[in-house]
């Protein structure tokens, strides 16, 4: 076990009362959180809660009507996208995938050479920091003895870590990750999970996923959303027994709702 996450812990990120609008619908509704670093946090809530509206908010891919999000203690609600990927969030699908014609090791090799720092070498190969990066990664992910197969002769849940190193050699300090255990075997999530929380070290993680084992087996506190806002955080045993979170599982929020009101 490790240890309890501190809430000492200077803010990463601060999403502070988002609300985003498609014609008129809601899709956030004052949604508010708050990531430290070093973290992982859970996210989960029912199809159509907004999961995917706010990772697309928090990266500059959606524009709020209102509310604000601060990376780093410096407002980033209103910068362009690509801006704010180099501030240092990371989106896993939007990075460009596992090129399958290139070898595990070239693919982080070239994640690695878009990295912040490697922009002002303008190199050919790799400086000592970036090759240092990549081995690191190998190791971390657990394919250094792969490195030099095809990335697209890699098993379903290789490929997954693979995509997750990619994003670590690139350097981002906060990874949304959405499902990044779907369709893999119950020991491939396993590691998965296992993988998180050791690179939980150096990067925080938004970890929005389904599966409760998955869930379970990340060890990290859950934040729980419901018609784009914050229903619930706590520990997962803390959520699971919440009348409210229960009822928005079986589709019962408008009851709960008129008994809240
Ligand atoms: N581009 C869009 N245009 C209109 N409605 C959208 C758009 N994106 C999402 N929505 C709506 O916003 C709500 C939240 O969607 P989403 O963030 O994808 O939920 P989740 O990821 O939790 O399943 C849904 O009702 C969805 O239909
Ligand atoms: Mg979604």
């Amino acid at each position: 076990m490790r240890e309890p996450q501190l809430e000492a812990r200077e803010p990463l990120l601060d999403v502070e009362g988002l609300t985003v609008s498609f014609d008129g619908f809601k899709a956030l509704d004052g949604m508010s959180l708050r990531l430290t670093s070093s973290s992982v946090r859970v996210l989960i809530g029912p199809n159509g809660a907004g999961k995917s509206t706010l990772c697309d908010a928090i990266i500059g891919h959606v524009r709020p009507v209102s509310g604000r999000v601060v990376f780093k203690g410096k407002d980033i609600t209103s910068l362009p996208e690509y801006q704010i990927v180099r501030k240092g969030i990371c989106r896993k699908f939007q990075t460009p995938g596992v090129l399958e014609s290139l070898t595990v090791e070239e693919n982080l090799a070239l994640s690695a050479r878009r990295h912040r720092e490697c922009w002002r070498s303008f190199g050919r190969t790799l400086s000592g920091e970036g090759r240092a990066c990549v081995n690191e990664t190998l190791e971390l992910i657990g394919l250094a003895e792969k490195r030099n197969m095809l990335a697209g002769q890699l098993a379903h849940g290789q490929k997954q870590w693979l995509e997750i190193g990619i994003v670590v050699a690139s350097d981002a300090d906060l990874l949304l990750l959405d499902e990044p255990a779907a369709g893999m075997s119950h020991g491939e999530a396993a590691q998965t999970a296992e993988l998180i929380r050791r690179l939980s070290q150096w990067h925080s993680f938004l970890v929005i996923d389904h599966d409760m084992a998955f869930v379970a087996q990340l060890d990290a506190p859950v934040s729980v959303m419901h018609m784009g806002r914050l229903l619930k955080e706590g520990t997962l045993a803390e959520v699971r027994n919440d009348p409210q979170v229960a009822a928005v599982y079986l589709g019962r929020a408008e009851e709960v709702s008129r008994a809240c009101a």
